[in-house]
């Protein structure tokens, strides 16, 4: 290899050399009426003018004389970007017009600036092309400003949120993940997010950053992944209040939406976030994740468990949630010798193994849970047969009136904790069968202590 193709290769990383060494060289045929090709010189000088180099710097690489260069540039290179970027002969007026010129025609690579921070790294992925697609539609066609990812833990919110940011890399210019399962406060979070904007005048005042970081969503295309916010919200409360301190989360998502801008905020939550329902509509929208249905089968395959006759009841029996499917197939390899067949017949319908990460998990969404959405779960899970509303409100002693209860299921809906059933014109209520288990165990736990 020569010692100048050795020069300035970084400019590889921010341009299009293999196009722009083309267009030059046609550009060039056309300047001089020959069939000249772009020397390895003139590459060298073009990468070195790219990667902001002055004509000065490039000679001293070069080892040439500054004269020398800038004979060389005036003669050739300034006069083929001038052709290619159909500029009148002699418009150059500084070095810099190179890298100016060029990107404004499009042979800057646009690449993603990406802030994962901590996100996690995903080593497989199954499924969810449904779900995918219509993120694709909502946030890539029809530029939605604000998507919610709603499910209970461990269904795939953040693997798939970090999927679809991957697979999209290059439709966005910026791409910010953000964990909030620490819940920071919003004062603390713009800061770095417009930090890494660039923004290098920080306003104080948190409603001047956010109108700023909108400034931004405004001229760049941004994806704000916000991961975890159930973290924000109340205890005690019905689905999707935000504690007190973390209310101008709120305030924050409705700007985000409301406002103009060619950006999304792409947020993850076990429970569906109050304000969500007042934005909803063009420009907010929120997806459901259910069941990873018949892909979870390859989580079976990849842990090497046998009895491919029974996955699909094991998929099932634990509501498709790939974590609590790994969990188990991990089990089930290690204790089972690898056999479904001889883990279901020792875990019976009603004994369905809950396992422990998975218990924790459920304890922490419990919390939140207000005391009637309590109160409800745990008479689902002591009558095990699906309720009909009439069931539920007769076994409160002091009927619970009508007005009261379909909040209560429509916010235990949107923790995704109950699952609602229609058939014979009937509508009842019950839950998920590893819920359920959770449920009863912990039910069982707490007597147990109480004897003792
Ligand atoms: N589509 C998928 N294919 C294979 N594995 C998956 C898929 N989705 C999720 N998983 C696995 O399931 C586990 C849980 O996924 P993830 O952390 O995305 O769930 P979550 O809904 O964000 O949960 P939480 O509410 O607790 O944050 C992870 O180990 C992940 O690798
Ligand atoms: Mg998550």
């Amino acid at each position: 290899m020569k010692f100048e193709d050795q020069l300035f290769q970084e400019a590889g990383v921010n341009w299009d050399l293999e196009k722009l060494y083309l267009k030059l060289t046609q550009a060039k045929q056309l300047h001089t009426f020959s069939s000249a090709q772009l020397t390895a010189i003139e590459k060298a000088i073009l990468r070195g003018l790219l990667c902001n180099y002055s004509p000065k710097d490039i000679a001293k690489h070069l080892h040439w004389a500054l004269n020398s260069l800038r004979v060389e540039l005036t003669r050739g290179l300034y006069r083929y970007v001038e052709t290619l970027t159909a500029h009148d002969l002699n418009a150059i007026k500084s070095w810099r017009n190179i890298a100016q010129w060029l990107e404004a025609a499009g042979y800057k690579i646009l690449q993603p600036r990406c802030d994962w921070q901590e996100a996690p790294e995903i080593s497989s992925f199954y499924g969810r092309e449904t779900e995918l697609a219509q993120l694709e539609k909502k946030i890539i066609q029809n530029k939605y400003h604000v998507i919610t990812l709603l499910g209970m833990g461990g269904i795939g919110k953040t693997t798939l949120g970090i999927k679809f940011a991957q697979q999209n890399l290059y439709e966005f210019k910026y791409i910010i993940w953000r964990n909030l399962a620490h819940a920071p406060m919003l004062e603390d979070l713009l800061p770095g997010i417009l930090g890494f904007l660039n923004c290098n005048n920080l306003p104080t005042d948190i409603n001047e950053q956010i109108s700023l970081l909108i400034e931004y969503l405004r001229s760049s295309r941004c994806l704000l992944i916000f991961d975890g916010l159930e973290a924000l919200l109340g205890v005690n409360h019905l689905a999707g209040f935000y504690q007190e301190k973390y209310s101008n989360y709120s305030h924050f998502i409705k700007r985000i939406s409301e406002e103009s801008h060619q950006s999304c905020l792409l947020l993850t939550s076990q429970d569906e976030p109050m304000n969500m329902y007042f934005v909803r509509g063009n420009k907010a929208d929120s997806i459901q994740l259910g069941s990873l249905g018949d892909a979870a089968k390859e989580i079976f395959r990849e842990k090497g468990l046998s009895d491919s006759n029974c996955w699909q009841k094991m998929i099932e029996r634990y509501g498709g949630n790939p974590l609590a499917l790994n969990l188990v197939s991990t089990t089930i390899k290690d204790l089972f010798d690898g056999s479904v067949a001889l883990f279901l017949g020792a875990n019976t319908e009603l004994e369905v193994i809950v396992p422990t990460p998975f218990q924790k998990l459920l304890k922490e969404q419990f919390k939140r849970l207000s005391d009637l959405e309590k109160q409800i779960v745990s008479t689902l899970a002591t009558n095990r047969q699906p309720m009909n509303l009439k069931q539920i409100q007769m076994h409160f002693e002091s009927q619970v009136s009508l007005s009261k209860l379909l909040p209560t299921l429509t916010s235990l809906k949107k923790r995704s904790l109950i699952v609602v059933l229609a058939a014979e014109n009937q509508i009842s209520f019950t839950l998920q069968p590893m819920i359920m288990k959770y449920l009863i165990f912990t039910h069982r736990a707490e007597k147990s202590r109480v004897n003792i």
